[in-house]
């Protein structure tokens, strides 16, 4: 055949560059097609299982053992016993098993980019170029955290056994971000791949034996959803990592509370892809070719929501189109290709049932490519004026397919990119610097692209918030998720209230305090109140019992004041010292009450604690402009900025052992990073936290900000936890047996929760106060933002 040059450069037609399948093949071959589970070190013998199938050509790869009880058992212990001396095991010796690991990755690149398009589908070009290489960036990465942990993280330790359930999209990296910062900071791990890749899991097996990873610090099981199932509930694991979908998520949630499990959670997300009119439009849509195309748009962060400013978006929409006519789709394994298959019938069925059924709610229009003629392919697709409550503007479609509409002003933008239950990522594209530093902090998300997209590094952390799920994977921030801080945390025994006497001294007038909601005394809804007595049977007055209503009101008006999150850390500093200036001119007062409600012993010493809740106050007044966040150097030419952002509502049941200084140290915490709270006061010695409102009255703190109702823990709590617009739930309470309902009911929306399952905090001492509250008072949102022309 002659090639004639010119022809060719005029039509810029594309030869076929096929990677060769035969080392990958061949790889199977030698292990006859079947595969048993990794545990202990060893590879168990195949048993009964199921087929997976190359989705480009429908042809089937291998045979995976399916395990059951007996399976994940036996991995379990095989980490359990693996976890004393690898937690115990110099961070160094840690590192270079990391390091060894990254090596053999690197070594094996190919293999494992081969063997990951042939099992999921996705074009070579991005298994090769982008997967696999973010896989070693990630030991590497981790490598150094092990290293450092000791004189990083002091006070951190690891939690114990991981149970670690990974989705089907990016196999390898997947399981490189769940299993590489859990072994670096000392934990055991039981892995499942999903049931349509387990083919890269299973290779990592094998040369974690290379790396020399003891046994059972790594143990890799196959199966479905049921085997994640057992995996996840199993009662030895100690902490759960999960990434799918927000529905498998939701379910986790639920069968995992009370069970004292560590939680992270990265789920679904509808990312939206914001292009204001002074965009480079070229590079905008270029971006969009990686936000939606890229792995078929299986991707979690994909920029599926496209929201384009009225006056360019018919221009827009034009070259849009032109571009996607001259996308590449099929044989994955060739060079040349920008879209490859979807991983399984069963996706492709949801992908166009979704576009058949709702594509009516605006224009479709599917790309004229050449499509294969067998295997598992859906064209890439554009479907523009869709309005904003159309469910293929609202639901992960997770394929190929770019849902638009218009927006007219930069609020209007905002307002339509946070108009979803997710909040994983976003992106947004403007020449405009001073628009863009003024956008991405709006948007409700975890991730935020400024011209640039799917941009992805193990500096920096990744993860949403809302209905994406919980939990950051990456960076130091990442790091919190596999570490505990090292506390010999003592059981919590209930504390009583004091019961009502034979015959109650009562004297002076009846007073019953009231809740404090936006900013005013308000009385309970239900009319209800019970009387509190002091421990020489004087009745000191009554609380309200308050019910789902006033929760309700307390949520309306904490939302109300959400201009809170936007003051600066120094005003929020200055009211803090006011509150602690005023609680402090009415110290005696406060340490009397204290005196008079609760039995008198060494512990409970009115002045002694009046006097830490001042400081206390200090502390998150000094802390308020101090919890800085930081620029990651991650490898572009600039910089992801991880800003510490408040997370938003937070409902606490306070502390009952200390009634005045528990409740400010859950409150000052939350305030001083911009949160609102609604303090539910402790339930045996409420008034200090009534008595409490007068302080804040006269400190200048806005109306909504802080909240403070009284009543039965176990009601308020569960009200709190179902709240759809409640974003993190914390209880201290000593009412035992709350975990369980409260991590539950969290699942109503994927709220955070930190609960104290049952055990003691010394509130006078170092655990009642500091960084551990500060992280749970913020999410860190990276903005990255690359430099140059
Ligand atoms: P999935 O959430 O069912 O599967 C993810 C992993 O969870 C797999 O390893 C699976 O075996 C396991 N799993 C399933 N049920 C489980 C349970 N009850 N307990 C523990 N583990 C369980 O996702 P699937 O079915 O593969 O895809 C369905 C949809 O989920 C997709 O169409 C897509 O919309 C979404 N998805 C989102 C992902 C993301 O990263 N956001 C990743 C994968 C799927």
């Amino acid at each position: 055949m002659t090639v004639n040059v010119k022809e060719v450069f005029d039509s810029m037609t594309y030869g076929p560059a096929p990677e060769s399948s035969a080392e990958a093949m061949a790889w199977i071959k030698e292990k006859d097609g079947k595969f048993g589970h990794f545990i202990n070190g060893e590879f168990t013998a195949p048993t009964k299982g199921f087929a997976t199938r190359n989705p480009a050509t429908g042809e089937e790869l291998a045979i995976i053992s399916q395990a059951g009880k007996a399976e994940v058992n036996k991995a379990v212990s095989a980490a359990r016993a693996a976890f004393p001396k690898w937690s115990k095991t110099k961070g160094h010796e840690r590192a270079k098993v990391l390091y060894a690991l990254a090596r053999l990755l690197q070594k094996h690149a190919r293999l494992f980019a081969v063997l990951e398009t042939l099992d999921n589908g996705k074009p070579i070009r991005e298994s090769r170029d982008i997967d696999i290489p973010l896989v070693a960036r990630h030991f590497y990465f981790h490598a150094g955290m092990a290293q450092l942990m000791e004189s990083e993280l002091p006070d951190a330790e690891a939690i114990g056994v991981c149970g670690q359930v990974i989705p089907w999209n990016f196999p390898l990296l997947m399981l490189a971000w769940k299993i590489a910062p859990a072994i670096a900071t000392g934990n055991t791990v039981v892995l499942k791949p999903a049931e349509y890749t387990s083919l890269t899991a299973l290779l990592f097996a094998e040369i974690c034996v290379e790396a020399g990873v003891p046994k059972g610090v790594i143990n890799i099981v196959t199966g479905d959803g049921k085997t994640g199932e057992a995996i996840v509930t199993h009662e030895d694991v100690d902490k759960v990592a999960f990434t799918g979908s927000t529905s498998v998520g939701r379910k986790i949630r639920e069968a995992t509370a009370g069970q004292g499990k560590s939680l992270t959670l990265e789920l679904g997300g509808k990312s939206p892809y914001i292009v204001f009119e002074d965009a480079d439009v070229d590079s905008a849509i270029e971006g969009l070719v990686d936000a939606i195309w890229f792995n078929q748009g299986q991707v979690c962060c994909a920029g599926s929501r496209l929201l384009v400013q009225e006056g360019i978006a018919e221009e827009f929409y034009a070259r849009l189109r032109k571009r996607m006519a001259s996308l590449r789709i099929g044989d994955p394994l060739d060079k040349c290709i920008d879209v490859g298959a979807i991983v399984d019938p069963v996706q492709l069925e949801t992908i166009t049932n979704l576009v058949k059924t709702h594509g009516g709610d605006g224009e479709v229009y599917h790309a004229p490519c050449d499509m294969p003629v067998e295997g598992c392919f859906y064209p890439p697709t554009l479907i523009t004026d869709l309005h904003s409550a159309s469910p293929l503007m609202q639901e992960e479609i997770f394929g190929p397919v770019l849902c638009a509409t218009t927006f007219r002003t930069p609020s209007e933008a905002v307002q339509l990119a946070n108009n979803t239950r997710y909040g994983l990522a976003a992106t947004l594209w403007t020449e405009n610097i001073n628009l863009a530093l003024d956008i991405a902090p709006k948007l409700v998300a975890g991730v935020v692209w400024v011209n640039a997209t799917n941009l992805f590094d193990a500096a920096a952390g990744f993860g949403g918030r809302r209905e994406s799920g919980m939990g950051r994977e990456g960076g130091w921030e990442g790091l919190a998720a596999y570490t505990k801080p090292k506390t010999t945390a003592k059981k919590l025994a209930p504390v009583a209230p004091i019961a009502a006497p034979k015959s109650p001294v009562v004297d002076g007038l009846d007073r019953t305090a009231k809740f404090y909601i936006g900013g005013k005394q308000a009385r309970p809804d239900g009319g209800y109140s019970q009387p509190v007595y002091g421990p020489k049977g004087h009745l000191l007055g009554h609380v309200g019992i308050g019910n789902r209503k006033d929760i309700r009101n307390a949520v309306e008006a904490a939302h109300k004041a959400a201009g809170w999150a936007k003051t600066t850390g120094h005003l929020r500093a200055q009211i803090l010292y006011y509150i602690a200036e005023n609680l402090s001119a009415r110290a005696v007062e406060f340490a009397a009450r204290l005196d008079e409600m609760q039995p008198k012993s060494k512990k409970h010493n009115g002045k002694a604690e009046v006097e830490a809740t001042i400081s206390r106050l200090f502390t998150y007044a000094a802390w308020a402009d101090k919890y800085d966040g930081q620029a990651h150097g991650v490898p572009i030419r600039g910089v992801a900025l991880a800003m510490k952002e408040p997370v938003g509502v937070i409902g606490a049941l306070c502390p009952d052992e200390a009634p005045l200084l528990g409740a400010i140290s859950v409150m000052a915490p939350a305030i001083a990073m911009g949160n609102t709270a609604i303090l539910c006061a402790s339930q045996a010695f409420p008034l200090a936290a009534t008595d409490f409102y007068q302080v804040l009255e006269t400190s200048d703190v806005p109306a909504g900000v802080v909240n403070i109702v009284t009543g039965d823990h176990a009601d308020l709590g569960k009200t709190l936890a179902d709240h759809m617009d409640v974003d993190a739930v914390w209880s201290f309470s000593s009412t035992p047996d709350l975990t369980a309902t409260l991590e539950a009911a969290s699942a109503s929306n994927l709220k955070r929760t930190w609960l104290n399952q049952g055990h003691a905090r010394d509130w006078f001492g170092k655990d009642g106060e500091g960084r551990e509250f500060l992280g749970h008072a913020t999410e860190v949102k990276n903005i990255w933002v690359p430099y140059g022309e």
